[in-house]
């Protein structure tokens, strides 16, 4: 019998953790039209953008425009992150199905990116889950530098673990555990979910890879092999955290669905019209995207040319 699962669930992070790093702005018209695509390639769920502080995050500045325009399509979640309850209300008004929380396994990283302790984090979040179930959403949960922190180098599993605790404490329905940095290898990732696997159940638990280093791929098919069934990528390997120094591109989208689709494990999304909103961005985004995948489309126009 075959260890490999027969369907995996891609979560799109590429509206929100593709474009927050990308200082040049994309106007809202493109990003609505860039979603839109998205949302007819068969991927079910889609991170649209961030209700952060605008301050923090100029790229998203335009949260709720984009959420309120974007064409839903039935059986597609389309969520955001937010980092309080100022942002939850912002969420809200604008219609989205589903909130992110995130806060960092790293005491400085999280100080970083949110102005905050950890131990200051977790009242802020509860509040935020509280309030979204009591409107019957869903709450997915981000734990970043879990395999690594560009401030404190590497992060003790029981660290990570007691974050994780805490936030399923609270409610949340999914935790997705981050490498924000992507300096994750197989062997890591195994020994961290295997102390993960002994507490929470393997549904309840995502892998969000950067691609730094170029480990994302084999740091997927080390999941898999643990029973993990739901990645986050970004199309293109676009991404990063403007807070942590050194992150670059998220896992791709296109990279990890011909993986995927070559293995026989079945996504649902359709490779034509995932490159058809690749290369709208990466026309809209003026740079040629990183995924190897799109790489070698993009050679082969060159060499057509
Ligand atoms: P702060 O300055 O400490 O906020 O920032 P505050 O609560 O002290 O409020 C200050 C002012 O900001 C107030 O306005 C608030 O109303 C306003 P004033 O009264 O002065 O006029 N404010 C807001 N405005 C709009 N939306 C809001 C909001 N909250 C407060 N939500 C804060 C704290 C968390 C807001 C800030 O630090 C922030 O926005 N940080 C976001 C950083 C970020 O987005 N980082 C990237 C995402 S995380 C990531 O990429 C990792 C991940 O991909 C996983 C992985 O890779 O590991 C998820
Ligand atoms: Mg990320």
């Amino acid at each position: 019998m075959s260890k490999w699962p027969k369907q995996v669930t891609i979560k799109e992070v590429g509206p929100r953790d593709g474009l927050q790093n990308e200082k040049a702005f994309i106007s809202t018209k493109d990003k609505i039209a860039w979603i839109n695509q998205l949302s007819k390639t068969g991927l079910t769920y889609i991170e649209i953008t961030s209700f952060v502080h605008p301050k923090w995050i100029p790229q998203l500045a335009d949260a709720a425009e984009v959420a309120a325009n974007i064409e839903k399509i039935q059986g597609v979640t389309y969520a955001a992150l937010v980092p309080n309850l100022k942002g939850l209300e912002r969420a809200l008004a604008a219609g989205v199905d589903e909130v992110s929380v995130f806060m960092s396994a790293s005491e400085t990283h999280n100080r970083k990116n949110i102005n905050k302790s950890i131990a200051e984090t977790f009242p802020v979040l509860q509040e935020v889950v509280i309030q979204a179930k009591k409107v019957g959403k869903t709450v997915r949960g981000y734990v970043s530098t879990v395999f690594g922190c560009p401030y404190e180098g590497s992060i003790d599993v029981e660290q990570t673990i007691k974050v994780a605790d805490k936030l399923f404490e609270m409610g949340i329905d999914e935790l997705s555990l981050g490498d924000t940095i992507g300096v994750a290898n197989p062997r890591q990732v195994q020994e961290v979910l295997e102390q993960f696997l002994k507490r929470f159940p393997k549904e309840k638990l995502a892998m969000h890879f950067h691609n730094t280093r170029g480990t994302a791929l084999a740091n997927v098919l080390a999941s898999l092999e643990m029973g993990i069934t739901t990645f986050d990528s970004a199309l293109g390997g676009l991404g990063g955290c403007p807070y942590a120094p050194g992150a670059s591109g998220n896992l791709a989208t296109d990279d990890l669905l011909y993986m995927l689709d070559g293995m026989g494990i079945a996504t649902g999304v359709q490779m034509e019209l995932l490159v058809k909103a690749a290369l709208f961005i990466q026309e809209k985004i003026g740079r040629k995207l990183n995924s190897h995948y799109l790489q070698t489309l993009n050679e082969s126009e060159c060499q057509l040319s």
